[in-house]
């Protein structure tokens, strides 16, 4: 029987690339999904089968009425996905109106959505988070301020979390995905994932940008009881970009010879 039969699952953020990816996994491996988004439009292409809501989700009335939604149509909540994000970053020019509305949605309301989901994560008995961080939480990236602290705060947000829903039987972990096929890079590269794998390709020890369903199949893990002993952690989804030093790919020796 696939992994989340039965189970109810939140992803915030899924109408974007990614999101569908996640989403598409964990339909395979047997949940429903309830995908919440403030992009009317992204959430209007998803598949019948999902249960696509509108949600702002810096807004906590909207979070009560979405999580009361998914408890009257569905009566449970196993899983939440906090996938949704802002790239609003200005790096060291930010202003602090900027900093705070990056903030609130990276940060704030991945802590905000998943307290007001916690009494129906703790009833469903397995209850599980997946918060998305990024490579970006631990390197420097240059004119970037805003996304990069935000995703090194979410690493320690889920151990946090981690701690203290424990009691309620709820495991919180995050990922940590490298460059992935998104938006973004499909729209800075015009469309071309070869173009982009290739610009990748010395970031990665793989060679290469990840797929969403790649990030998708972590998140469905994570999320399963196959995962029942891992909380407070932090996975990498990265085609070894954490690991590969500035050394990159190639031989460095060698440029040591005159
Ligand atoms: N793209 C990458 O290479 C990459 C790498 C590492 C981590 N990530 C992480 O993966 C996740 C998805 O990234 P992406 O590149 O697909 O981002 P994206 O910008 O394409 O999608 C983000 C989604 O969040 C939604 N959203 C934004 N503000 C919202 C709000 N206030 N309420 C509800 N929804 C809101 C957007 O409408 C959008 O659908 C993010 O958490 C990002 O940090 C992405």
């Amino acid at each position: 029987m696939p992994s989340l039969t039965g189970k109810v699952a939140l992803v915030t953020g899924g109408a974007t690339k990614i999101g569908r990816g996640v989403i598409d996994v964990l339909r395979q491996d047997g949940a429903t999904v309830v995908a919440a988004d403030i992009d009317r439009a992204g959430l209007a292409q998803l598949d019948a089968g999902v249960d696509a809501r509108e949600c702002d989700i810096t807004d906590d009335a909207q979070l009560d009425a979405l999580v009361a939604g998914v408890i009257e149509r569905h009566g449970r909540l196993d899983v939440l996905v906090n996938l949704a994000a802002s790239y609003l970053d200005n790096g060291a020019e930010t202003s602090r109106a900027d900093w705070l509305a990056g903030l609130n949605v990276n940060l704030v309301s991945c802590a905000r959505l998943t307290e007001i989901a916690r009494p129906q994560l703790a009833r469903s008995g397995a209850g599980a988070v997946v918060n998305f961080s990024s490579i970006s939480s631990s390197v420097a990236q240059t004119g970037r301020w805003v996304y990069p602290v935000s995703k090194a705060a979410i690493v320690q947000l889920t151990r946090l979390q981690a701690l203290d829903y424990a009691a309620d039987g709820i495991r919180v972990n995050s990922v940590s995905p490298g460059w992935t096929w998104s938006n973004i890079i499909e729209e800075v590269s015009g469309g071309d994932i070869e173009r982009a794998d290739r610009v990748a390709a010395s970031f990665h020890m793989l060679g290469r940008l990840g797929r969403p369903e790649e990030v998708g199949r972590v998140v469905s893990f994570l999320a399963s009881d196959d995962a029942s002993f891992v909380t407070g952690a932090d996975y990498a989804v990265d085609g070894g970009y954490a690991g590969l030093g500035p050394e990159q790919r190639d031989p460095a020796i060698p440029l040591l010879a005159p």
